[in-house]
């Protein structure tokens, strides 16, 4: 067990605190719900504090359960949780329905945090393979994103919501958008692990005020199928990585987890196995700088969740999901 308060917090850009490091709640097509749930009643009593959830995960309705087993039982009282959750790309244009479902499910009263979890409504199904596409996608929309947003704004106004995070966004779509915006984000969430480094956008988020939440902070090793290609590079299996983990007497994922807080990103590791030491991680001792700049030169630009799934009709491959010549591939009102 980890005291809650001896764990960092970050602070949002209305001035509230969050926990460093969060527990991840994707089962990756691979971990059941049930199992999710149980590593989630183990992490509030291990000392986690915030939990990152989405509707699309399939399983919130099992993780509230362990929420309110620990409401209950007096383990922490909901004011001591920050729960994140996230709008699915099928319900962009109900996003007050999906809200309140989520709320249902997971027993939490309010949400901390909701995000749209992709910028665009394309959806494909649970357990799809990579070759799957819905002949409904479209590519990215202003006025789509802004309507999704405003939406949740509303949702922020009749507190059901306390903050706002946008998520798998590029730097044109914030430019397209950021400005439009009455609340402003509190957070974005976005692939980061040592060898997807995205410092570009790292920065462009710290210079305004949004906090960065790295998802895949370890590199995903047991993402779900679709999601691994040949060429994929292991993370945790970078000799440099491995070499720093050894001198600290540690797992590499530890070493994952350090870098990122180091560099000012709040990561979500997901575990059933591990996630005690992954929040004793916030509490034990920093890297070196120059262990830091070992780190900084694993960058591979190694995406790993390309989105093949939500591609529109015509789009050329999964590279036009995120904009890499500097401005938003077949944006129909930017
Ligand atoms: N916004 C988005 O679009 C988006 C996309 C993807 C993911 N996410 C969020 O990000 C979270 C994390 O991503 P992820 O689950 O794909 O990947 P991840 O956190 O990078 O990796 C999780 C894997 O690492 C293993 N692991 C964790 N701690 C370890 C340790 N200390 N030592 C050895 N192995 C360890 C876990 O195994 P054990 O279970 O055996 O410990 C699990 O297989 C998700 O759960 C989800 O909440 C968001």
């Amino acid at each position: 067990m980890i005291d809650p308060k001896r764990v960092p917090q970050f602070r949002l850009n209305g001035g509230d605190p969050i926990p460093c490091l969060g527990m991840g709640t994707f089962g990756s097509d691979r971990v059941s719900p049930e199992d999710v749930a149980n590593a989630v009643a183990g992490g509030i009593r291990a000392g986690y504090r915030l939990f990152d959830c989405a509707a699309c995960y399939g399983n919130e309705d099992k993780i509230g359960a362990a929420f309110r087993a620990a409401f209950d039982e007096g383990v922490v009282e909901r004011k001591d949780l920050f729960i994140m959750s996230k709008v699915w790309n099928d319900m962009h244009r109900d996003v007050a329905a999906s809200t309140k479902k989520t709320i249902a499910d997971l027993q939490c009263d309010y949400l901390d945090m909701l995000f749209i979890h992709w910028p665009f409504p394309n959806y494909h199904a649970p357990f799809c393979d990579v070759d799957s596409r819905n002949p409904d996608s479209k590519p990215f929309s202003v006025a789509e994103f802004l309507d999704t947003y405003r939406q949740i704004e509303a949702l922020v106004d009749a507190g059901l919501v306390r903050h706002i995070g946008i998520s798998n966004m590029t730097i044109p779509k914030l430019n397209a958008v950021l400005d439009k915006l009455r609340i402003p984000p509190a957070a974005c969430e976005s692939e980061m692990h040592p060898c997807f480094q995205q410092q570009e956008l790292l920065d462009y988020l710290n210079a305004r005020n949004i906090l960065s939440v790295g998802y895949m902070p370890l590199g995903s090793p047991r993402r779900p199928e679709r999601d691994i290609l040949p060429d994929d590079i292991a993370d945790m299996q970078m000799p440099e990585l491995v070499a720093i983990a050894k001198a600290h007497n540690c797992h590499p994922a530890i070493i994952c987890l350090k870098w990122a807080l180091q560099r000012g990103v709040l990561p979500i590791p997901f575990s059933v196995h591990n996630y005690e030491a992954n929040l004793e991680a916030t509490v034990t001792e920093k890297l070196t700088d120059e262990e830091m700049a070992t780190i900084a030169t694993l960058e591979r630009n190694n995406r790993l969740v390309k989105g093949q799934v939500f591609l529109w009709p015509g789009a050329n491959d999964w590279h036009d999901l995120w904009d890499e010549d500097g401005v938003i591939v077949s944006c129909t009102d930017c």
